[in-house]
């Protein structure tokens, strides 16, 4: 093993050997160099004053050579905030702005012992990086059976991880926290877990009350408290799109510095959030009690970020910290939360208003971009071939009998003839 790659699991080690434990072979194989060419380069940048011949960039006039075709059209931004690679971890001020903003968000974690945000390619990209640290082949990974169906690639097929699905719902449509808690407890003779939190969900819409909040953190301790060492991801997508009274901040607060076999990893990023999709802006950050452990587990993130995609882009970077820093940035937010609360608001009163004969139930919603019809009569398939064919309305088969719809792209003068036309297609297909 590289002699760097053991100074960081010592340091984890001695801080906390179940977060050790936790790494997959991967996790504890990686390393961040050194000494290679990012820090020489870094050190030359504040250090060479006549030449600077070190990485590999081109520059012209005192700053980054660039085209004045992309230039041009990017004229709010100063080239060097846009053409030079970002550091790996991502640009500093970013990092800071987005922790406080954290802070803000989510009270629970006030005097919680936390990393410093990683920027990652956005969300997909910080789960992944979860499944290279800590999934190992057969490692169970625990999420609920209504989820974002990427799961499956990112912590099954490529790192062979062992799906472990539990209904997301109980009987009476609340968050299964027994569920979760059984899938858990059966993980004792492996004596590891990834759990996957998800709130808002994705395909439901739905986040947990309060009290199902704390009913989800005690089957977590349980399950720390048998000896399962339990990695925890909160994947927050979705955060800050509360429409109705449920938690309103990440579970990532709660489960800081809960117990030292649960590892809270927190990925979020600007891209539902502050609808920049196509930028790629995320953050993966570490929950652990000791600064070592914390600076360790940086490094290994940087490591699989050199080593996969390098250096995240730039200029979405500045795009999105620019968009932090502007004082218009909490009223803009507001609007456009307010348009989708109202969307949301609209689909719960015409599916409420008995207007559809009971062709289909809904699963709880009141967050998030998506709702989900759960149908009685026709299947999913092929109601969502029959919409798309007959009336030119996209949606999601989701199973047998689920059908996910996206509201959030969807303006709320239009919600009520969707959902007539989706009714007008049961109806078709069930007198078929
Ligand atoms: C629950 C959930 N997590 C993560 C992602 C991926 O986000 P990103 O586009 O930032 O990679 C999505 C995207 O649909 C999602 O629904």
């Amino acid at each position: 093993m590289n002699p760097l790659a053991e100074q960081l699991n010592e340091s984890i080690r001695s801080g906390n050997v179940h977060l050790y434990e936790m790494l997959s072979t991967l996790g504890k194989e990686i390393y961040f160099p050194k000494e290679g060419i990012l820090s020489q380069s870094a050190e030359a940048s504040s250090l060479a004053k006549k030449f600077n011949a070190t990485i590999g960039i081109a520059t012209e006039n005192g700053g980054p050579m660039h085209l004045a075709v992309i230039q041009d059209t990017l004229s709010a931004y100063k080239p060097q905030d846009l053409y030079p690679y970002a550091p790996p971890a991502g640009k500093p001020e970013l990092r800071t702005v987005w922790r406080e903003k954290m802070l803000q968000d989510n009270p629970s974690l006030s005097g919680k012992s936390f990393g410093n945000p990683i920027v990652t390619n956005a969300l997909t990209h910080g789960l992944s990086m979860v499944a290279d640290l800590f999934v190992n082949e057969g490692d169970a990974v625990i999420y609920p059976d209504k989820n974002w169906e990427n799961y499956e690639l990112t912590f099954g097929i490529r790192r062979h991880g062992s799906i472990v699905n539990y209904p997301l719902f109980t009987d009476d449509m609340k968050f299964n926290s027994e569920g979760l808690r059984d899938a858990l407890l059966a993980q004792k003779d492996k004596g590891k877990a990834i759990v996957i939190l998800n709130f808002p969900n994705n395909p439901t819409g739905y986040t947990p009350g309060a009290k199902e909040g704390e009913q989800i953190v005690a089957a977590i301790l349980e399950a720390a408290e048998a000896g399962i060492n339990v990695t925890v991801v909160t994947d927050d997508a979705y955060f800050g799109l509360f429409f109705e009274t449920s938690l309103n901040e990440s579970l990532f607060g709660k489960l800081a510095g809960l117990h030292p076999r649960i590892l809270p990893v927190k990925v979020d990023g600007a891209t539902k959030e502050d609808y920049v999709w196509g930028f790629r802006v995320g953050f993966i950050t570490f929950a652990a009690e000791s600064k070592e452990t914390l600076a360790a587990l940086e490094q290994k993130a940087l490591g699989i970020i050199r080593a996969t995609i390098s250096s995240g882009a730039h200029p979405s970077q500045t795009f999105v910290l620019q968009a932090l820093k502007s004082p218009d940035f909490a009223a803009q937010k507001e609007e456009k939360f307010n348009i989708m609360k109202g969307r949301a608001n609209k689909v719960k009163s015409l599916l409420d208003s008995e207007k559809y004969g009971g062709v289909w139930e809904y699963y709880p919603f009141n967050s998030g971009y998506f709702m989900c019809l759960k149908l009685k009569n026709v299947h999913a398939e092929p109601l969502r071939q029959h919409l798309l064919h007959e009336y030119g309305i996209g949606t999601i088969a989701l199973g047998d009998r689920d059908l996910r719809i996206a509201f959030s792209c969807i303006a709320e003068e239009h919600l009520e003839e969707l959902f007539d036309m989706i009714y007008k297609a049961v109806l078709d297909l069930q007198t078929k």
